[in-house]
């Protein structure tokens, strides 16, 4: 298919949204995807045309990161971490149901034209293990049985919503928001869940802080042995702290 003049148009936008056009690069084979539905031929000269670049300096890009596809993609595509701390809680298990449910194997789409299964490396979510995606957004704590009924409903019709809230979209439009045109929905759900935030507030209620930043070394005029000097504090208050706790759980 070729490109409307309205989709041309927003290609052209984008690459004017850098000082240097090429940056641009990314986002517009998203907006390629979001299109097209992969990354096609054409889209890869038409991005090439516009950037004064070669046809194969963009392919090489295309080829290169995961997140752009040379196959046609489903209405949504169901990742299922398989990394190694989502693999032995529970993500293996997932993947290998979903090939037996859906019958398709890894990077491929169901016959209807609804899901496309793929494997994903760590999504830095461990603390949810084991974590799908969907496009792009999370689903945390998955099982074998609630990845089905997933993919069941997403076949549906039916609304589905990530596990941190958003509704999920589908890949096509989640592939314009990546190219830069906000869908207006950039605000829903969680900035970080709560098993993200434990830490923070152990922190909180030990009351420990980070040590001082460059810029506060730099204007009080203390340098790195000094910052050392305040991570050393701060390693051993917390080792103190952890002592006095273990010996009152000992007492009593
Ligand atoms: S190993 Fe799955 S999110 Fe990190």
């Amino acid at each position: 298919m070729s490109f409307t003049q309205e989709t041309l148009a927003e290609l052209r936008e984008i690459a004017g949204r850098y000082p240097q056009p090429r940056s641009g690069l990314l986002p517009m084979l998203h907006l390629v995807q979001s299109v097209e539905g992969r990354i096609t031929s054409e889209g890869i000269e038409t991005c090439a045309d516009i950037l004064d670049l070669s046809p194969a300096e963009v392919s090489g890009v295309a080829t290169f990161y995961t997140m752009y596809k040379r196959k046609p993609v489903g209405d949504y595509l169901v990742g299922v971490c398989t990394n190694t701390l989502c693999a032995v809680m529970g993500g293996d298990a997932i993947f290998d149901r979903l090939k037996d449910h859906l019958d398709v194997g890894n990077d491929e789409t169901t016959a209807d034209g609804k899901i496309t299964l793929e494997h994903i490396e760590c999504n830095a979510a461990c603390d949810y293990a084991p974590v799908m995606m969907v496009n792009w957004e999370f689903l945390d704590n998955q099982t074998p049985e609630s990845a089905t009924q997933l993919v069941d409903d997403l076949r549906a019709g039916k609304e589905v919503h990530s596990t941190r809230g958003p509704k999920l979209c589908t890949w096509r439009e989640t592939e314009r928001v990546l190219a830069g045109f906000p869908d207006g929905r950039v605000d829903e759900g969680p900035a970080a869940g709560p098993a993200s935030l434990v830490g923070l507030s152990i922190a909180r209620e030990r009351g420990w802080t980070a040590p001082d930043t460059d810029e506060t070394a730099a204007a009080d005029g203390t340098g790195a042995e000094s910052k050392v000097g305040a991570a050393e504090q701060a390693d051993t208050s917390r080792a103190e702290s952890e002592t006095t706790q273990e010996e009152g759980q000992k007492n009593g």
